[in-house]
């Protein structure tokens, strides 16, 4: 496994987090596949260098590897990278696992012609950026499939949470639009769609626990401060089981259907070219 360095302090804790996650990363990501799956379905061919932007646990990776004669599995959380390799079914030499940073490709120009990401964009630090590293990484004619999180995900838990109290604990998502743009700014054609996946809980702590257990409870308050969600974190301030409760019960009373919790996960599809 290659290794590179990580930049900044946000981007540690969002690579310890899902570290941390890696164990329970595929029991808990069924939502995270049903996406994936779909983001497969726009990538009919077959290429010669693809890479895998958050390979994760390398689910994809390994779908990905049969339609690429070489695949560069690339992740920011050296945990994800590890189990990924430690739990391949079959050691397959066509995956190059790498760590490194959707923000700053460790990757040579026009060096891939098939590019696929799922799941993970939204964790990035400026659209404007890594749309320009995906396009400096991608050869004439290559493609690119972007599956990401955008405005409208976990409306609900915000919308809960708003109305608990003017603390931030759930993180700003960018609308698809701004991604689309962001990507035909750097110079990629771009068909974008967009698809609504809606998971249900059977209360607010199976709820609060599917996002932990992938490691995904990383709110990002500013450029360099980065904090463990507070729901997740007894420790943090203004944390505490009476908010909890008051939390379900407006969750409950806004949302619940058959006494189920939902949470809206809102994913636009990039399908760009070069
Ligand atoms: C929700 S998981 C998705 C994993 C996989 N693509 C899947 O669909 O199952 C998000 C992954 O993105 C990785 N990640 C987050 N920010 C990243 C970044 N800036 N560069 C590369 N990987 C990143 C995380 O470590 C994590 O493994």
């Amino acid at each position: 496994m290659t290794s590179t360095t990580i930049p900044s302090r946000n981007k540690m804790r969002i690579a310890q987090q899902f570290s941390r996650a890696a164990n329970t990363y595929n029991s808990a990501a069924d939502v995270q596949l049903d996406i994936a799956f779909d983001a497969l379905t726009y990538l009919p061919s077959h290429y010669k260098n693809g890479l895998d932007i958050g390979c994760g646990t390398g689910r994809i990776s390994q779908r990905l590897s049969n339609r690429c004669d070489r695949l560069v599995a690339m992740d920011l959380a050296f945990g994800m990278l590890q189990y990924a390799q430690q739990n391949e079914v079959v050691a397959d030499p066509s995956i190059c696992w790498l760590q490194g940073d959707a923000d700053s490709l460790p990757l040579a120009d026009d060096s891939v012609d098939m590019l696929f990401s799922s799941m993970v964009l939204q964790w990035a630090d400026n659209q404007q950026k890594v749309m320009a590293e995906i396009n400096r990484v991608m050869s004439s004619g290559a493609t690119a499939i972007l599956a990401i999180m955008c405005d409208g995900s976990f409306k609900q838990l915000n919308d809960s949470w708003l109305n608990i109290d003017s603390e931030r604990h759930v993180n700003n998502f960018a609308t698809a639009q701004s991604w689309c743009d962001a990507a035909k700014q750097q110079g990629l054609q771009v068909n974008m769609y967009e698809k609504q996946y809606v998971t249900w809980h059977q209360g607010i702590k199976p709820l609060l626990a599917s996002i932990k257990s992938i490691g995904a409870n990383v709110v990002l308050t500013s450029q360099n401060s980065t904090a463990t969600n507070s729901t997740f974190s007894r420790s943090q301030s203004g944390f505490n089981r009476k908010k909890l409760q008051h939390l379900e019960t407006y969750y409950q009373q806004q949302y619940a259907k058959n006494m189920q919790l939902p949470l809206t996960y809102q994913v636009c599809f990039l399908h760009c070219s070069k």
